[in-house]
């Protein structure tokens, strides 16, 4: 709508960067051969290069177009990136949703100083065109220290540890098996735990959010950690797991989606060795109860809060892997 109602001038020559889209996001209003995707999370990443999207520019690039996640910081540290990567004078699109709070961060950017104009808006859709400005680098992540961790805007519990996986880290035994993976690891709060267990020989930390396992990398500065960038649904290890330890992401987008929780079980049962066990926290109302009965031989509750179960499930049921 903004390029065919001209609010939107495509720039001659040079790349379009396109900051965060999702899977599912339609980006043909674009000329292909110019567009490159930036996405730390991989399966987006992944969706993006099979469309055949390039993912790094070749120097500055002409445009950005920044499709606003919902957490404020992040979506303030997107538009800095954004306008450092644009050239002098390039343009900066903003691309959000009203019921993703794209209202607040235009208003940030009004009080920036920013010159934006109308916003060209389409059901809950918001779209603003300005020119890339100086003044958005005050909104550069920075890394925070929490405590002892480091984590960054966007990252999942930036604040400090959340309650599931303190509970799940509670509940562990005091020694683990040697090869031991975390699912949708974060910036590492249950691998420092994982590691503190001194039968660990070997912790495969497995995130699909680059800036998220950046923390993890630091946080986790042990010779016996393996990072992976990639899609704890589809990650198969060399070698099985002894244990597996998870709290899965329960979220796509706005929706909740306990697929993808069911997904990364289905996961640890192929990835654990036939003696291996799951350690997995989750909110009491997702629906994990049917699926781990399923997947695992012997399923026990040890440990949780009102909110939160922990489970325990061994003996994984084989499957083809
Ligand atoms: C509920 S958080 C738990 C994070 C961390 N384990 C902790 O305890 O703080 C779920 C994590 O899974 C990651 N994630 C989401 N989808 C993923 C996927 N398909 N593959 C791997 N990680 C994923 C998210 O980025 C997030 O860091």
């Amino acid at each position: 709508m903004a390029l065919t109602s001209g609010d939107w001038v495509l720039p001659t020559t040079g790349d379009i960067a396109v900051y965060r889209p999702r899977i599912g996001d339609d980006l043909s209003a674009l000329p292909k051969a110019r567009v490159v995707v930036v996405t730390g999370f991989k399966p987006d990443h992944d969706h993006f290069v099979a469309l055949g999207y390039r993912t790094v520019a070749t120097g500055q690039v002409a445009a950005a177009v920044v499709c606003m996640p919902r957490a404020k910081d992040h979506a303030r540290a997107l538009l800095a990136e954004a306008a450092m990567a644009v050239r002098p004078g390039g343009v900066l699109v903003i691309d959000g949703q009203k019921t993703d709070g794209v209202e607040t961060v235009l208003k940030d950017c009004r009080e920036l100083g920013l010159p934006l104009g109308e916003a060209v808006s389409k059901g809950h859709g918001r779209i603003c065109v300005c020119t890339a400005d100086g003044r958005l680098l005050a909104w550069k992540a920075r890394d925070r220290d929490i405590g002892g961790f480091i984590t960054r805007p966007g990252v999942f519990s930036a604040d400090g540890p959340d309650r599931g996986s303190e509970l799940l880290a509670a509940a562990l035994p005091k020694d683990l098996p040697a090869r031991v993976a975390d699912l949708g690891a974060g910036w590492g709060y249950l691998g420092r735990a994982v590691l503190a267990r001194p039968g660990v020989r070997h912790l495969d930390v497995i995130e699909a959010e680059r800036e998220a396992l950046d923390c993890a990398a630091r946080n986790l500065d042990d010779p016996r950690v393996a990072l992976h960038w990639a899609d704890a649904r589809t990650f198969r290890p060399d070698k099985l797991w002894g244990a597996v330890v998870m709290n899965p992401p329960f979220h796509s987008g706005r929706e909740a989606d306990p697929a993808l929780g069911q997904a990364f079980l289905s996961a640890a049962q192929k990835g654990l060795a036939p003696d291996g066990m799951l350690w997995m926290v989750a909110n009491r109302h997702l629906p994990y109860d049917k699926a781990l009965r399923a997947a695992f031989s012997d399923v026990e509750k040890v440990g949780g809060d009102g909110a939160f179960r922990v489970t325990r499930a061994a003996y994984p049921q084989r499957k083809a892997r």
